[in-house]
């Protein structure tokens, strides 16, 4: 493992850690009931939250590309500065033209965050920040592959990122609102909403997984002997973990929940966050998996 594999995992786990937050939480607003979108518009630290993500998907997409070109052009860091170095980095590599379009994407996000704090409406965020991360279907393995199934690929790639988006970003939302608004909140309706849409997300991203694992797999015993394989298995794993947590809230913890409101609250709450934290380590494995060669 080298230094430059290590910079480049880091910038893409604050990327995708970003990006499917951003999206998952400026989505939440439109399937929630009324009330979240007003605490939403005014609610502060939901606005930073908001501005740290798209900032921070904004910084390593220009992150992406120093660590890239240090390793192109072996010159080191140095190399952001060498104004040929970018020119051909940009139009002369497979990949400039999709950064480029991502780093735009990227910068339309912070703008759109900026706006929403003026005009307290997050509206645009949703579809924007939609096209910011399905716009790596052209950066990572899912580009690389030809002929019949590349369209089926792309498509998988883009169910499967929506829907971690979603139901990552929603967890985020849900985490933070059973923390800081308990009793302002609806607990019940709110948890039928995300339930319902999470139902949809995991779908999408279950056959878009599934799609992108056979497509990138030599073999089936390649899942156990090539690294990009057994993380794909760690990663599965822990979604597993995910979906049981996801199951004990809706179909424990939440019928509970009228009856026992004070400790079901308690324990739900706990299970949300649970979920959240294994989110992240799935994004964590998610990273390394992109910069993996599923082939050795
Ligand atoms: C059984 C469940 C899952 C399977 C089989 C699966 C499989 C995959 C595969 C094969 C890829 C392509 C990796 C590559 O290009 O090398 C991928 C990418 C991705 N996965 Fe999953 N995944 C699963 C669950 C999840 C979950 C729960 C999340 C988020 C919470 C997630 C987030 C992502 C993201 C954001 C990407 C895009 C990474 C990039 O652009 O490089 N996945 N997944």
């Amino acid at each position: 493992m080298t230094l430059e594999w290590v910079a480049l995992a880091a910038v893409r786990w604050v990327y995708l850690l970003a990006a499917a937050g951003l999206f998952g939480l400026s989505l939440f607003p439109i399937y929630a009931p009324r009330e979240i979108r007003r605490i939403y518009a005014e609610d502060a630290y939901i606005g930073a939250t908001m501005k740290a993500l798209a900032g921070a998907a904004f910084v390593s997409t220009l992150a992406w590309a120093v660590v890239t070109l240090a390793s192109l052009t072996g010159d080191g860091l140095i190399s952001a500065l060498d104004v040929a170095a970018w020119r051909v980095f940009v139009l002369e590599t497979t990949f400039g033209p999709a950064w480029t379009l991502g780093a735009a994407l990227a910068l339309l996000n912070v703008l759109l965050v900026a706006r929403a704090g003026v005009r307290k409406s997050f509206g645009l965020l949703a579809p924007a920040s939609a096209l910011l991360l399905v716009s790596h279907v052209w950066l990572g393995h899912a580009a690389a592959v030809e002929g019949a199934s590349a369209r089926a690929v792309k498509l998988g790639y883009t169910l499967h990122v929506l829907g971690a988006g979603a139901w990552f970003g929603g967890l985020l939302a849900l985490t933070f609102l059973l923390g800081h608004f308990d009793d302002l909140l609806d607990t019940q309706a709110l948890l039928e909403r995300f339930s319902r849409l999470g139902l949809l997300a995991v779908a999408a991203l279950l056959i878009g997984g599934v799609v992108n694992a056979a497509a990138h797999l030599p073999s089936v015993a390649s899942i156990v002997s090539s690294a990009w394989g057994r993380t794909l298995l760690v990663k599965m794993a822990l979604v597993v973990l995910m979906l049981g947590l996801a199951g004990l809230n809706r179909f424990v913890l939440m019928p509970r929940l009228r009856l026992y409101p004070t400790s079901s609250g308690k324990a739900l709450r706990l299970s949300v966050v649970a979920e959240t934290v294994l989110g992240v380590a799935v994004l964590t494995l998610t990273a390394a998996l992109g910069i993996l060669d599923p082939a050795s």
